[in-house]
């Protein structure tokens, strides 16, 4: 969420600002503060109308008109907001920021301020590879603006290329991760997520009703927080974090081997994934066939992958999840001590708010000594956000210590 971060949207003249329109609904949504400013050729696509109705305060588009309270707009615009986003920013504006010129509001502003700048190119494919653009984006970038890069699509030239302005929950998603701290820009985190699929035959598998919500989260939150991350995950219906390495398992044979692949490199490994602990002993190649009577399926047990990697931690902080539905607590401390990981996140799926596939959960934090920390309902993205201040708060520990 934005809560009441200060954002001013600069919409410049090209097709994408009726976009602009959707991200300003976005971040109001995320519950930000925004104020729009608008280039003349902008208000020739959408009416600043628009913008004024979903935003609930004027649209600036005048260098020289006062605000309602007697300021000059370009001074008092430069000093608001927490981040400036320009979105669609087309190659004049690009130019003209990378330049150095300031003709006009939105220009004017950005020269003027001291907050952070976001900038989304949207124009034609052609434009946008034009060597004086490519050249100014690198200059910008070089001098600390940040560049989100155009989607590749349809564009509105009916021709296909790069140059669509982003989508705008990856632009709120963007201007969250450019407000968040950064104080995990040390770290390379590896997070597992979801269930894993155990097949019987090329149809049927073993699996559990995990959604991958939670690791997902843990994703988002560490990509925000600078970390380096990567997501082993499961089958699920979620898009993976922009920003984060993904990889794609089915098993729990096939998580190890990434976990493993993976893990010389990493100074924190979370394991959210919820690992199925047996797989079929035999796969059948063709589809197995109904008999009269019962059945009976023979399993294996799988690796316990967390407990492989704790025997092996070295310098890395391990996390691990406990899954229950009695003796939350108990249970969880037989895994932390069983498995050797710093600390451990346990839930009870029959809690109202903690089950399978929602957006919350209520979770318990134990320790390695045995410190007990019990949350309240809170989004995933909170208890991500939890999680990751103890694995911050576990590495100043060893820095000091
Ligand atoms: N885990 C793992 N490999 C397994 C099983 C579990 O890495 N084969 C990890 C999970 O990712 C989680 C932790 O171990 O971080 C605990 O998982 P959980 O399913 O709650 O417990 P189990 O260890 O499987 O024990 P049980 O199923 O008996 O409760």
């Amino acid at each position: 969420m934005l809560d009441e971060k200060k954002i001013l949207l600069c919409a410049t003249g090209g097709i994408a600002v009726y976009k602009a329109v959707f991200l300003l609904r976005e971040l109001v949504r995320r519950k930000a503060r925004v104020s729009v400013v608008m280039t003349e050729n902008a208000c020739k696509f959408v009416a600043p109308l628009t913008f004024e109705t979903l935003s609930g305060g004027p649209v600036f588009t005048d260098l020289f008109s006062l605000t309602r309270e007697g300021q000059i707009p370009h001074i008092a615009l430069a000093d608001f907001p927490d981040i400036i986003v320009v979105a669609p920013a087309t190659a004049n504006i690009i130019g003209k920021i990378a330049g150095g010129i300031a003709d006009d509001l939105t220009s004017t502003i950005i020269t003027a301020s001291k907050a952070p700048v976001l900038i989304c190119p949207a124009m034609n494919a052609n434009m946008y590879e034009n060597k004086i653009v490519q050249k100014n984006l690198e200059t910008l970038a070089s001098l600390g603006y940040w560049i989100m890069a155009p989607g590749y699509g349809p564009l509105a030239c009916r021709s296909d290329g790069q140059g669509r302005l982003p989508e705008p929950f990856d632009i709120a998603e963007e201007i969250e991760f450019v407000l968040a701290k950064k104080d995990l820009s040390d770290e390379n985190i590896v997070i597992t997520a979801g269930p894993t699929q155990e097949p019987l035959d090329p149809v049927r598998f073993i699996s559990n009703h995990s959604s991958g919500k939670m690791g997902y989260a843990l994703a988002l939150a560490a990509r925000r927080r600078g970390a380096a991350v990567t997501l082993i995950s499961g089958p699920t219906a979620l898009n993976p974090p922009a920003g984060v390495t993904f990889v794609s398992v089915q098993t729990a044979l096939q998580m190890r081997d990434a976990v493993l692949a993976h893990f010389k490199r990493a100074t924190v490994v979370i394991k959210a994934a919820a690992v199925a602990d047996y797989r079929p002993a035999v796969y059948q190649a063709t589809k197995i066939k109904k008999k009269e009577g019962g059945m009976n399926l023979s399993l294996e047990r799988n690796p316990d992958i967390l407990a492989e990697i704790a025997a092996k931690k070295g310098h890395r902080i391990i996390v691990g999840f406990s899954m229950e539905s009695d003796h939350v607590v108990e249970h969880a401390r037989e895994k932390l001590i069983a498995k050797g990981i710093d600390f451990i996140v346990a839930n009870d799926v029959t809690e109202t708010g903690a089950g399978f596939g929602g957006d919350t959960n209520i979770v318990r934090i134990i320790d390695k000594n045995g410190a007990l920390e019990e949350y309240s309902l809170m989004s995933k993205l909170d208890v991500a956000d939890v999680i990751l201040d103890r694995v911050r708060m576990l590495r100043e520990n060893r820095i000091k210590g």
